[in-house]
């Protein structure tokens, strides 16, 4: 079974902790070792924004301001491999290709940002449709995919699933509201719609919750199911 996992920043490196990306690195390790093809794509988390309003307050360009979020994605890459076994790319993929062919030698490719203008839950999913990944899962700091934006509305309701143009419709007035996070950026809906890559949503806290998703497809977050496609083999095996 092919994975790709995008770690939020928020997640892997809120501050930087050698435990928290320890255990990542421990799961993804897990999950290899289960027989899965893996690829993983990594935020900037709270050392990315101390750069950006930093260099906001600067004067920087949005541009400018991009590419340091992105310089910060590869150092956590970086951190991330440091922690992973020989299984690993010994350093962050420069490009899809390039994080492909590592793949396909039965490497973990490990990504971080890739261009201004987007973040790296659109290299997740560039990654997955390039290594024709049968799940994609995002490890972020919401619980799951919710009809608005739960933390300006108390009635917020979470989806069980739902669809890829469902979730650009839900994505899209969330990325219109300065100051609002969707669970995954607008772009990333987008591209999982026009690729039709099965997804799930869910809390990365516990990095455990990615191996029970990954391997049995069992979660408390949000399913992304394309019209037409099925439960990977895999889940079906271990229920
Ligand atoms: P993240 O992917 O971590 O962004 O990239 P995020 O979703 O805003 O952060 P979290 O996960 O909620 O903490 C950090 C920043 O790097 C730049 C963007 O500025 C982004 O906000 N970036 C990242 C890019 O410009 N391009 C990329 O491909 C990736």
């Amino acid at each position: 079974m092919r994975v790709v996992v995008s770690i939020g920043g928020s997640v892997l490196a809120p501050e930087l902790d050698p435990e928290r990306v320890a255990a990542y690195a421990d799961a993804v390790e897990r999950l290899a070792a289960e027989g899965c093809e893996i690829g993983v794509v990594v935020g900037g988390g709270g050392v990315a924004r101390e750069y950006i309003t930093t260099a906001r307050e600067l004067g920087g360009d949005e541009v400018e301001l991009d590419e340091l979020g992105i310089g910060t994605t590869r150092l956590n890459a970086r951190l991330l491999i440091a922690a992973l076994d020989e299984t690993a790319a010994p350093a962050p993929a420069r490009g899809y290709d390039e994080a492909t062919t590592a793949f396909r030698r039965g490497e973990v490719p490990v990504m971080g940002g890739m261009s201004p203008g987007q973040t790296t839950d659109a290299v997740a999913v560039a990654l997955a449709e390039s290594v024709d990944a049968d799940l994609l899962v995002f490890a972020t700091s919401a619980d799951g995919v919710y009809d608005v934006d739960p933390n300006r509305h108390d009635d917020a309701t979470r989806f069980e699933s739902l669809s890829p143009a469902e979730l650009v419709d839900v994505v899209l007035p969330m990325s219109r509201d300065a100051g609002s996070s969707a669970p995954v950026d607008l772009l990333a809906a987008k591209l999982i719609d026009r690729a039709g890559i099965r997804s799930i949503v869910l809390d990365g806290t516990d990095p455990d919750a990615v191996v029970d998703a990954a391997l049995r497809g069992t979660h408390t977050g949000t399913n992304v199911i394309p019209e037409g496609s099925t439960e990977p083999a895999r889940w079906t095996e271990e229920r």
